[in-house]
């Protein structure tokens, strides 16, 4: 997908990409190192520099991004003596090995622009400033070894570090935000933004967030207004955290509502209102860079910013007030600028962009059924079982302590999966006997599935406190607790340690007469086991030759793993799985991990909302959608996952019990485009290689409503539609001069007019 996310970037108007690097996944095992396939870090690079592209390497090597740990190795969690982002000589140097082994790596291939390469800048550290209260004078220590090892690297390309307005010289500091037209730089410094948050990531049972191309253009257009001079997306792409690759609870989607969405494709309008915003900028970018800044503050949150040179200047007219217009006179000239928006006239005269009219199509995309799939309707299926007797029934693992271990300690990063199993042996006269004995298990907060003597007694999404009744044996009883993480946590002071799995205490509660007796188990001796069978022994891999049954397939049945086969879908759409009807677990399409998929946990069902208005504070809860609905429904497979004529192969591990009779394959396209642009304008519409098959609504003039739903005004021009009809029928694109000359505007006075139209692709 490198080429294409690259180009499309590129077309949007970015002049660099900015890039993290996943440490945990270049050296899963200390000292083993991976930059195989999509991990080939230099040939990113090389791709990015091929298409004309500068690159931003923010090493980290902490990097927060809702990645596994942060983007840490568990390993260094483990690793004897060793304090994570602080003061500590045993972290330091493994962050030293890593970061100058990649700094060696990119001079070596010249990457750097000092070498003639495409890496104008570096970051060290991620938003330390943030936290490093957390870790008192240590964390000043290690702040000021972060700038003096970054400088020794010699890398001939300024460093940055964000969030940390006490950065040592020459460190910048920079600002991540959804706006950073505040920021103050350090004196001498230029105004840098490296995370403009386009929307927002997901969680595990968090409604569909969704910031506006309106009030994320405000933001950019303040920005420069007020002295900015670099700013990046955070996401321009944010694609899909494959395999287990998410933070805890964090979906595998991380389409992040992003310009181009998780599949790569163009979010319109968001992608194409910020491209017309960069070509206004970029046609300014001699007054930006050369002249002198002269700003006005009008009152009510209006403001005039003119950047002056001896040839020419260039003017933002800016309205920060969230619920009025201003008509303000500038320059003797009457401007109307929207409430929350910014006017561009890069001449002083003449407003070439305003960030909230957007005349850009909107694009809607749909979900078409697998065509390809021509025969049954649904899927086959076979499938087996988990094998978990050796440790639901008779509890045997591979390490046995008398303590209740934290799941990093116990399994490292090997497995989202570990096991806890005890035994107890029960004497009639044992004061804690009784015949209502309730197990209680204090966990950290990791989903919990507990067995006792082989029966499963209850499991819990998110375990603190887990009581159940049990039914015990005189003799002996097996206990045997599965603690399933889903990605470590990856942000705040200390939260490496955050700790996961069960630590208890775990108790069984009896009642001896009017006694309650509590007896403690977490001193027992713990039998602990990593991971599942059929995940240790590669059931997911599609040459595996292993026994799958194609008779009574199970359904609801938790620990079942499911095989089916599939034809690729046809053509070259982005393809997506749709596991509605599946609780939780992982799939694989010959053999390569789409994630995590969880479609039974359900959104939140508060706090959407179906209007949005982009004026006012964008935050993360505002605007989002699909409450109720499963957070994630469905997963992202990539064409080069499949093969084309051949079959298929879609493997799952269900954990929780499900349904697969649902399952299928689809496609994303565009159904339709449409536009509310503003006259003096030229409207593109494309519907993204298809041609455009039919034009539902069209009119010149007032027309009301949004997509979907448009109507007319009081004013129409009677022309519209046949002028669309006849430029856009059968095109691919077709682009329409907006202008009342063109258009018929007989009953519409000098009001300023728009066309909206609907097309059906
Ligand atoms: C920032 C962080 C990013 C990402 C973002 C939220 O604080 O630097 O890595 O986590 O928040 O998406």
């Amino acid at each position: 997908m490198w080429p294409d996310l690259i180009k499309k970037s590129k077309e949007g108007g970015l002049d660099a990409i900015e890039t993290y690097v996943f440490w945990n996944a270049h050296e899963p095992v200390r000292r083993q190192y991976d930059f195989t396939g999509n991990l080939d870090l230099i040939k990113f690079i090389k791709t990015v520099q091929d298409a004309g592209l500068y690159v931003v390497l923010r090493i980290g090597p902490y990097v927060c991004a809702e990645w596994n740990y942060g983007g840490l190795p568990v390993w260094l969690h483990n690793l004897p003596g060793c304090k994570i982002r602080t003061a500590n000589d045993v972290f330091m140097n493994e962050m030293k090995n890593f970061t100058t082994m990649i700094v060696d790596m990119a001079k070596k291939e010249k990457l750097f622009a000092s070498q003639g390469g495409p890496i104008i800048m570096a970051q060290i550290e991620n938003e330390y400033g943030d936290v490093e209260w957390w870790y008192g004078d240590a964390g000043k220590a290690y702040r000021d070894w972060c700038a003096n090892f970054a400088e020794s690297l010699d890398v001939g390309v300024p460093w940055i570090m964000c969030q940390q307005n006490d950065a040592p010289d020459p460190m910048i500091n920079t600002c991540n935000g959804f706006y950073c037209d505040q920021f103050t730089p350090r004196p001498n410094y230029p105004k840098m933004w490296t995370e403009n948050w386009t929307g927002w990531f997901k969680s595990w049972g968090g409604s569909d967030p969704f910031r506006t191309a309106e009030d994320l253009a405000f933001a950019v257009a303040k920005f420069f207004q007020f002295g900015g001079t670099f700013q990046n997306y955070y996401m321009y792409h944010g694609g899909t955290n494959f395999g287990r690759t998410a933070a805890g609870y964090i979906t595998t989607s991380y389409d992040y509502n992003a310009p181009l969405d998780e599949y790569g494709t163009l979010n319109q309008p968001k992608w194409g209102h910020l491209k017309q915003l960069h070509e206004t900028l970029k046609s300014m970018e001699y007054t930006l860079t050369h002249g002198n800044i002269t700003t006005a503050d009008l009152g009510n949150y209006v403001s005039t910013t003119v950047y002056a040179t001896e040839e020419s200047s260039s003017c933002f007219l800016g309205n920060s007030n969230y619920k009025l217009d201003a008509n303000i006179t500038f320059r003797g000239t009457q401007y109307t600028v929207p409430a929350w928006s910014v006017s561009i006239l890069p001449d002083c005269k003449i407003e070439v962009y305003n960030t909230a009219k957007v005349n850009t199509q909107t694009t809607v995309k749909v979900k078409r059924p697998n065509k390809a799939e021509d025969e049954p309707e649904s899927l086959q299926w076979t499938w087996r079982p988990e094998n978990i007797d050796e440790t639901k029934i008779l509890g045997k693992g591979e390490v046995v302590v008398n303590h209740l271990m934290e799941q990093k300690e116990a399994a490292n990063d090997d497995s989202d999966y570990l096991w806890y199993m005890t035994s107890l042996d029960l004497k009639k006269d044992d004061p804690s006997w009784s015949k209502n004995i309730t197990l209680r298990i204090n966990g950290t907060g990791c989903i919990l599935h507990a067995y006792v003597n082989g029966e499963h007694i209850g499991s819990d999404n998110a375990a603190r406190n887990f009581e159940r009744n049990v039914t015990l044996n005189y003799g002996r009883n097996i206990i045997s607790l599965l603690s399933v993480t889903t990605g470590f946590s990856n942000y705040g002071g200390g939260y490496d340690l955050q700790p996961a799995g069960i630590l208890g205490p775990i108790v069984l509660i009896g009642q001896n007469g009017d006694e309650t007796v509590i007896k403690d188990l977490s001193a027992h001796k713990w039998s602990y086991k990593v991971g599942l069978h059929g995940l240790t022994n590669k059931l997911f891999s599609s040459e595996k030759a292993t026994k799958w049954s194609s008779e009574n397939l199970p359904v609801n049945t938790m620990m079942t793993w499911y095989k089916t086969t599939f034809k690729a879908p046809l053509g070259t759409d982005p393809v997506v799985v749709d596991l509605q009807g599946l609780g939780k677990g992982d799939a694989w399409v010959n053999g390569h991990s789409i994630g995590r998929y969880w479609p039974s946990y359900l959104a939140k069902t508060d706090g959407c909302s179906d209007a949005c208005d982009y004026r006012g504070k964008y935050e993360s809860k505002k605007c989002t959608s699909k409450c109720g609905e499963p957070t994630q429904r469905w997963y992202h497979v990539p064409r080069s996952f499949m093969r084309d004529d051949d079959e298929n192969t879609l493997i799952l591990f269900e954990e929780f019990g499900g349904n697969p009779s649902l399952v299928n394959f689809q496609t994303i396209t565009v159904g339709s485009v449409c536009a509310n642009s503003y006259e003096k304008n030229t409207l593109e519409l494309a519907c993204q290689g298809r041609p455009i098959s039919a034009i539902k609504f069209a009119s010149f003039g007032n027309p009301q409503g949004t997509c979907g739903s448009f109507k007319k005004g009081t004013c129409d021009g009677a022309n519209a539609l046949s002028i669309i009809e006849k430029e856009c029928i059968g095109k691919e694109k077709c682009s329409i001069n907006i202008s009342k000359d063109k258009f018929d505007t007989t009953n519409c006075g000098d009001n300023v007019k728009r066309l909206a139209v609907e097309a059906v692709c």
